[in-house]
């Protein structure tokens, strides 16, 4: 599995015959300086929660490359409603589903989910995070959360690697993401959700400074990683 960070809480997941986006918000985005349209042949689209910094362009990317939208299923019924020709699977917290190209697992987050679309506000269910398991490897994207002691049940799943938020305010600051890594023991630990913004500005070096049981690997916008 390689994944490409592509700013924010962006990530591009590829594997044979897998190409997904997870939360691509990629227009609007400051650290993302290509244009979305760089992405072609996308196969899924996983969205953790309906802010619009998470879900960003899905749908016009979906709509572009018929692909398939994994989300919560308040979610897929708010985009159902925005658009009836989406390809979408609705799942929910707790619940896994083992898909062609392997197994996802939707995880929880404390956070909002409410989506808002031309029709106004839609309830976005609960917001959550996604484990997805190819080929043996796994992947861990939290989504947008609070430090919750329910990640302590993720030390069984033998994550590869966690993608946590780091930058505070919204989310987990540094100081909790760094029990969030002694409760998940990933190999290793990628921040995200830092620098986008004022109010989310965090120094990964010191993150990294703090995590004692874990690699922790900075990606600049565009940097992979391979698991
Ligand atoms: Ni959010
Ligand atoms: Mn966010």
């Amino acid at each position: 599995m390689k994944i490409t960070f592509l700013g924010h809480a962006a990530l591009l997941v590829e594997d044979i015959n897998f190409k997904a986006l997870i939360d691509p918000y990629l227009t609007g985005n400051p650290l993302y300086k290509k244009n979305r349209y760089d992405i072609e042949g996308v196969t899924h689209i996983f969205i953790t929660h309906g802010h619009r910094d998470h879900v960003g362009d899905a749908l016009d990317i979906a709509k572009a490359n018929d692909a398939l939208i994994i989300s919560n299923a308040e979610l897929a019924s708010a985009f159902h409603q925005h658009d009836k020709e989406l390809k979408l699977h609705p799942m929910h917290i707790g619940g896994s589903f083992t898909f062609p190209f392997g197994r996802v697992k939707m995880t929880p987050a404390v956070h909002g989910s409410s989506y808002q679309d031309e029709h106004g506000s839609h309830d976005g269910g609960n917001p959550g995070g996604f484990l997805i398991t190819i080929n043996g490897k796994t992947l861990y994207h939290a989504g947008d959360t609070g430090l919750i002691m329910d990640m302590q049940l993720l030390a069984d799943e033998h994550v590869d690697v966690a993608f946590l938020p780091i930058g505070g305010n919204y989310t987990m600051d540094i100081k909790d993401a760094v029990k969030a890594v002694t409760f998940i023991k990933p190999k290793q630990v990628v921040p995200m959700h830092y620098n986008t913004f004022p109010l989310i500005k965090a120094d990964p070096e010191e993150f990294r400074s703090k995590v004692k049981d874990a690699t922790v690997v900075i990606l600049q916008p565009r940097d992979s990683i391979k698991i």
